[in-house]
């Protein structure tokens, strides 16, 4: 039997822009923008619009994640509803108040808030003006709505993220384009990591002015993912090297170290396409480490050497120096096509106790995404999601292993605490311990929320 700590916190990340709907927002992020011009992007047309109707529907919601025993709620406010007027940082009564409620609401059903500023949801103003995270003046406005956000719910809120996943931010919005606004540039996309990393060292030095040694802790949530190479032969061996680099110590190292790793600084400078930094910059950066880091997790990935020549690919893309592939015979999460691989949970473990001077951290998601679950429901409407459990035991026994030999991970969220809206798949795949019937918005706890609620109560897997 695995016995996790008996202050280890059991909770579940949900996202703002991800289950609120888009009741009374005055302002529209990338997302609600993209939506509303080109609806056929998006699963089945279906939009950001209700998502799982949170905004009128929070009390209901929280009261069955009390039932699912989640104890912390991991979720971010939305900057286009906290926030007026960008550019002075004018509150929008309407967007306090329901935070407000919302806030005092977790508390009410013994749920701890975690509040995280930013989940893809960039106000697309704010990309139509200044093109977004390239922009150094939109960092600047980030600082004015997390400050807004520390002031307003500080007196309650103990427990803050400036982002999650930039990275995502990174590949989707600027360098692959699944997200909008969908751009595919390299050089843009490395000043985006940049501007994305010199954000949250910025908000973490306005939190820490506001609240100078408290016990409150502000940190950055990032997707990490191993990169394992495909062979020993050193061209496999060079590419996982970049690919970890690239898609990991990006953020993690100014996060947690205060500084960019000097090798992949190098590349980019080799590369001409290093990003635009000043020295004061760099200080902020190296004076704002992390409290805490939240990771989220769900695959590794598996690299080989590039298939194109370094000078191939122009403009650049980060693509010349390593290529992803899925490695035949691997257990895959088929609907969501991401290989299942606990393992990588407890090489993380071991990566942040060994290199990054064992920092505090939480699993801050972790879940399975899967279609159809309609096929699992019985007799009396609960899906029986066994999967789901499996999937989370085996990645809970991975994290112990690693918390055995030492690591300091304080919590696990589970991604999802209900089923909700999805970026590109809107509600194809679902995540939660709670199903939500879109048509009629009629929330149940699946069989791994009663499973939850006992390891959360027990402590024991
Ligand atoms: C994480 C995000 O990347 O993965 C969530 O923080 C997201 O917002 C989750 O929903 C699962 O990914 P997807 O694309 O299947 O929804």
């Amino acid at each position: 039997m695995t016995t996790f700590p008996s202050t280890f916190m059991w909770g579940a990340a949900t996202s703002g822009p991800q289950t609120e709907g888009n009741f009374h927002k005055p302002h529209q992020n990338v997302f609600d923008y993209w939506y509303a011009t080109d609806p056929a992007a998006f699963d089945a047309g279906v939009g950001p619009d209700t998502a799982s109707n949170f905004y009128n529907d929070y009390e209901h919601d929280l009261e069955l994640m009390a039932q699912a025993g989640i104890k912390g709620l991991r979720t971010s406010i939305q900057w286009t509803r906290l926030i007026a007027d960008f550019e002075t940082g004018e509150v929008d009564p309407d967007g306090a108040a329901f935070y407000n409620r919302v806030i005092d609401a977790m508390l009410a059903h013994g749920i701890r808030p975690y509040l995280n500023l930013h989940h893809f949801d960039l106000p697309v103003e704010l990309y139509q003006q200044y093109g977004g995270w390239e922009s150094k003046h939109v960092v600047d406005l980030f600082v004015k709505f997390a400050t807004q956000c520390f002031k307003l719910f500080g007196d309650r809120v103990d427990d803050w993220y400036t982002f999650n996943e930039p990275k995502v931010v990174v590949d989707g919005q600027y360098l692959y384009g699944w997200h909008y606004p969908c751009l595919t540039d390299g050089p843009k996309a490395v000043q985006v990591a940049y501007n994305m990393n010199l954000a949250s060292a910025k908000a973490i030095a306005a939190f820490r002015q506001l609240y100078p040694e408290t016990t409150k802790q502000i940190g950055i949530i990032l997707n990490l993912t191993p990169a394992y190479a495909a062979s020993t032969d050193p061209a496999d061996q060079a590419a996982a090297r970049f690919a970890e680099l690239w898609s990991n110590n990006l953020f993690l190292d100014p996060a947690v170290r205060g500084h960019f790793p000097a090798e992949l600084v190098a590349t980019l400078k080799q590369d001409e396409v290093l990003w635009d930094a000043t020295a004061a910059e760099l200080a902020i950066i190296a004076a704002n480490p992390v409290d805490v880091l939240g990771v989220n997790y769900y695959h590794p990935v598996r690299v080989q050497r590039p298939d194109v020549s370094p000078k191939s690919l122009q403009p650049w893309l980060p693509d010349i120096y390593f290529k992803e592939y899925a490695m035949p015979g691997r257990v895959m999460n088929v609907d969501r096509g991401w290989e299942i691989y606990p393992q990588a949970l407890t090489d993380i473990a071991d990566n942040l106790r060994l290199n990054y001077h064992n920092i505090p951290w939480f699993v801050s998601e972790n879940g399975m995404g899967v279609a159809g679950e309609e096929r699992f429901l019985n007799g009396v409407g609960v899906v029986q999601d066994d999967y789901r459990i499996a999937f989370m035991k085996d990645h809970l026994e991975a994290l112990a292993k690693g918390m055995a030999a030492g690591s300091d991970c304080r919590g696990y969220f589970v991604w999802s605490g209900i089923d909700c809206w999805s970026w590109n798949h809107a509600y194809h795949n679902r995540y939660g311990l709670i199903r939500n019937d879109i048509h009629t918005q009629t929330k149940t706890l699946k069989k791994s929320a009663a499973w939850y609620a006992k390891l959360s109560a027990t402590n024991q897997l």
